[in-house]
């Protein structure tokens, strides 16, 4: 498959993904101006909790990340129906779903409301904003026309200005400037006119060939090696693998193992700021799992603050996913079984 043809992009992306993704920094710029409201009342909350699903709870993954090490409050993001027990009247709620139809985010909205817990909702309409509006719960209303997965900026960054309102600052508003700014010069380096020699993210998707991605990350970017694996997975509809140092020192090393690990492309996130000992761990890991490997790539994150190395590596997971689709012929956009899931179970 040749990803230098540019003829491709125009036969197998009808949906013109590519323009979404080129334009992403330009999505984060405009997410930084959306606002709830009415405004978020509740100060300080004592746990924040990100409700959503898949694309709409990778937002909520980077909040946790960026909160880990400065917050004394937890911020936790819930996948499925309901609430964690946890979540009492001294919680904050951040129900996230792009569409506003997604019944697990639902549900966790009527369990915050009935056991008291502030509820601040993020969407670009549906049921969740008429429950919002209805209930005069703080809102963001996201511009809509775009697949969850590919609104990113808008799901994250508003909630990050959110939490900020309420005294729980993730992000500065210089570390936010600075992820826009490298997303802006890389969506000129992953996009399709830039040949294989010189865009990370066709390399990649060359580098794969067929095998099983099987991402890993270290313990803030855990979360970004899942969401490589749910863009593999819904735009290129390839099975991938995600995990996380220290954690698969303990227990997936093991299958990493001649003849079957041949199947698999072994594709580790670096950070900058990683501590000494995982970035030891990446050494190690990389010289056991090397030898039995279909093959390796590594992919650094890029700029100084949180939101930027965060932001960098997922962007480039979003490309690669997308070369992968295309060189499938598959088309990036449409996600026909997940629609029959929520279709039958409507
Ligand atoms: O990106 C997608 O299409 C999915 O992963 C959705 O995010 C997921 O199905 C939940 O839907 P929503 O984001 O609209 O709540």
């Amino acid at each position: 498959m040749n990803l230098d043809d540019t003829r491709l992009f125009a036969e197998r992306d009808p949906h013109r993904v590519r323009e979404v993704l080129a334009a992403f920094a330009t999505q984060c710029r405009e997410a930084l101006a959306l606002v709830a409201e009415p405004v978020v009342r509740r100060a300080r909350p004592t746990l924040v909790v990100g409700a959503g699903m898949v694309g709409s709870a990778a937002g909520g993954d980077l909040l946790a990340a960026c909160a880990a090490e400065q917050l004394a409050v937890p911020v936790v993001v819930h996948r499925g129906y309901g609430l964690p027990a946890a979540a009492g009247k001294q919680a904050l709620v951040l129900a996230s779903s792009y569409s506003g139809e997604t019944a697990e985010v639902l549900s966790s909205v009527e369990a915050a409301l009935a056991r008291g817990a502030a509820v601040a909702a993020v969407t670009s309409g549906g049921r969740l904003a008429e429950m919002a509006t209805a209930r005069r719960l703080p809102l963001v209303r996201l511009p809509g026309g775009l697949m969850p997965r590919m609104a990113l900026g808008y799901l994250f960054l508003p909630a990050a200005r959110i939490l900020a309102r309420v005294g729980l600052p993730v992000a500065s508003a210089g570390d936010l400037a600075e992820a826009v700014e490298i997303l802006k010069t890389m969506a000129g380096e992953l996009g399709p006119e830039r040949p294989v020699a010189a865009n990370e993210a066709k390399r990649l998707a060359q580098a794969l060939d067929g095998r099983m991605p099987a991402i890993y990350g270290g313990p803030t970017t855990a979360g970004v090696a899942y969401r490589w694996k749910t863009d593999l997975e819904e735009n290129a509809k390839v099975m991938a693998l995600a995990g996380a140092l220290p954690e698969m020192n303990h227990n997936e090393i093991e299958a990493w193992r001649a003849p079957a690990a041949q199947t698999l492309h072994l594709t580790l996130l670096r950070d900058n700021d990683e501590p000494p000992e995982i970035a030891r761990r990446f050494a190690v890991l990389r010289d056991l799992a090397a030898p039995a490997a279909g093959g390796v790539s590594e992919c650094r994150a890029r700029g100084a603050g949180r939101p930027a190395r965060l932001l960098s590596l997922v962007y480039v997971g979003m490309w690669l996913s997308y070369y992968v689709a295309v060189a499938r012929g598959v088309d990036p956009w449409s996600v026909p079984l997940l629609d029959e899931v929520k279709r039958r179970l409507r």
